[in-house]
């Protein structure tokens, strides 16, 4: 049965349809006296719609697609365990504030869980959810009776607009829960569903525009309202607990050195967002303590067993995923004396992208491509690198120039086939919409330069959950590419990207990178993270036995000639640091 859009529970539709009197005066002191909330309806026509919906007994109405407001509504069953949980740990808080409350499931499990509460105010954008929560409310009180009635507000209002700040004057030195599952929508999926359910001032982390290409201007609209609560009652006394993304535990932890908000007793409990609301995505409930001294580490734990995983979260200035394993490790945090690098992008696979069949070449458009070999290079993507040495590919793809910006008229008269490919696919290369591009010569790629044509690499993948190198060698006398999923270091001599692979698979690197990468995170291999390995730390740390284990050829005078070069490159990353 649905009254206004909004599922009204049997026990709810039974007392209103008791009701003699539904006229507004009577039937909200009534509603107040019974489960607690003012001004239950607004107006006398809400009144005459609820009664008309009782004669009719009418369904209205299916739910409207409401993928702009992320909406993923908690289950009762999770609402109760968190609230358990929360009890448990001594929660026990006097005011409630769900600041997008949704149909009501943390209110009605925080009502029977904490005996305390006085207040309760929420907030939602959605009427229909309104209603529900309403009549939740009123549900949970038909059928337990009234043991403490606290006073409810539920506010129809977008939260970017509402004044949580008079509630945080009012209760000046009571116990706050902030509780609740902010919307799962992030700032740049909200601007291509053309929606404005956004904050006015979305630039919230000051990002700048390069920062907006590299996706680091993408922001979560559940971290913006947590970020926006903490900042308004991290100094009131009480506790905060999110279900939100594990991506928005890490950065408002991130963001916490500088923040420096009164958060302490930080835990992070995971759950399976698969079995609870059928995403997949990693999440959590995120909690903390308000009005405590800053602390910037948090607890990891399984939310379903309670037992603690580990640690992460900032050690001295450096921001590292497994504290424990960080400890033991951060020796050999610093900067790579290489410059890794990412392999190539072109954003155009459909054409650019090419499987050898039978003697010819085919793009991801099953089209047949004869063109000349010249710019044809073997390519490696994530899923191939696997193993210690790879030595082929799967597939291929054109490399349009040698370095960024490059002219690439040249190919028309050195490789007409190619050319008169490439043109006939133009379009794709036209529709390619990242503002690297623009301005830049007709069907340039990205992420090339002198380094792609080494012939030896050491490589990783930025996107699995493996941290092991792998050594790509040259096919024939050309030097495999990897596409920009990838990254890697290039060697012109075998024996020196046989030694780097080594050392970066080194039980102490491994320990190392396992420590500041989060397995939870879209890529969990980055550039940045890679070039905080000290490779010459850990070559100091290696014997020629042990090399000699690993890579039986291996002369003395290729260890020591790799080393002078790595100490020669430390020697002048050095002497830069004295001269800026
Ligand atoms: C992830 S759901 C969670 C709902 C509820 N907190 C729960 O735990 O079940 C997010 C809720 O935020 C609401 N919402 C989205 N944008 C909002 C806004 N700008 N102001 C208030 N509520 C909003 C949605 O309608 C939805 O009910």
């Amino acid at each position: 049965m649905k009254f206004l859009d909004a599922n009204i529970p049997s026990s709810v539709f039974g007392f209103f349809e008791n009701l003699k009197d539904l006229s507004l005066e009577t039937i909200n002191p009534r509603l107040l006296s019974t489960c607690g909330i003012n001004n239950f309806f607004s107006t006398q026509s809400e009144v005459d719609e609820l009664s008309n919906t009782i004669l009719a007994k009418k369904n209205v109405l299916n739910e409207p697609d409401r993928g702009e407001y992320g909406d993923f509504q908690t289950n009762r069953e999770l609402s109760d365990k968190v609230c358990h949980l929360l009890k448990e740990g001594n929660t026990s808080p006097e005011i409630i504030i769900e600041p997008t409350c949704g149909k009501g499931n943390f209110i009605v499990s925080s009502l029977l869980t904490f005996s305390t509460i006085k207040y309760i105010y929420a907030v939602e954008i959605y009427k229909p959810y309104v209603w529900e929560t309403k009549f939740a409310i009123l549900s949970h009180f038909l059928k337990n009776g009234i043991s403490n009635l606290p006073k409810i507000f539920i506010f129809h209002s977008n939260i970017f607009d509402f004044d949580f700040k008079s509630i945080s004057n009012r209760h000046q030195n009571q116990g706050f829960l902030i509780i609740g599952n902010p919307p799962w929508v992030t700032n740049s999926k909200l601007s291509t569903l053309g929606s404005k359910n956004l904050p006015t001032k979305s630039n919230f982390k000051k990002h700048n525009g390069l920062d907006a290409i590299t996706g680091k201007g993408n922001f979560d609209i559940g971290e913006f309202i947590s970020i926006k609560l903490l900042s308004l009652f991290s100094k009131q006394n009480g506790s905060f607990a999110f279900l939100v993304k594990n991506s928005v535990a890490k950065n408002i932890l991130l963001e916490q050195n500088k923040t420096r908000f009164n958060i302490s007793n930080l835990k992070q409990f995971d759950i399976d967002a698969k079995k609870e609301f059928g995403v997949s995505v990693n999440a959590c409930l995120f909690y903390c303590s308000l009005n405590g001294e800053p602390q910037s580490i948090i607890k990891e734990y399984d939310f379903y067993s309670t037992e603690l995983i580990k640690d992460y979260g900032w050690v001295d200035d450096k921001f590292v995923a497994d504290v424990a394993l960080y400890l033991k490790a951060r020796d050999i945090d610093g900067k790579s004396p290489f410059v890794w690098r990412q392999g190539v992008k072109h954003d155009a696979s459909k054409i650019m992208e090419l499987e050898s069949i039978n003697d010819h070449y085919v793009n991801n458009n099953d089209e047949t491509v004869i063109i000349e070999n010249d710019l044809v290079f073997n390519l490696l993507k994530s899923s191939d690198l696997k193993g210690d040495v790879v030595e082929a590919s799967r597939k291929y793809t054109i490399i349009t120039h040698r370095k960024i910006g490059q002219d690439t008229n040249y190919i028309k008269d050195q490789f007409p086939k190619t050319y008169h490919y490439l043109l006939d696919n133009i379009e794709y290369f036209n529709r390619r919409k990242s503002s690297i591009y623009k301005g830049k010569p007709m069907f340039s790629i990205f992420g090339i330069g002198d380094y792609s044509f080494k012939p030896f690499k050491v490589a990783i993948s930025g996107m699995y959950k493996t941290t092991l190198f792998s050594l790509v060698k040259p096919v024939g006398d050309k030097p495999m590419m990897l596409d920009d999923t990838c990254y890697f270091l290039g060697f012109d001599i075998l024996i020196e990207a046989e030694i780097t692979r080594f050392l970066l698979n080194k039980e102490e690197t491994q320990n190392f990178i396992r420590s500041i990468a989060f397995n939870d995170a879209k890529r969990m291999i980055t550039k940045d993270l890679l070039m905080r390995i000290d490779l010459a730390k850990i070559m100091r740390n290696t014997s020629f036995g042990e090399l000699k284990s690993k890579i039986e050829n291996i002369r003395i005078e290729e260890w020591i000639s790799f080393r002078e070069n790595i100490e020669k490159k430390e020697l002048e990353k050095n002497q830069q640091l004295v001269l800026f």
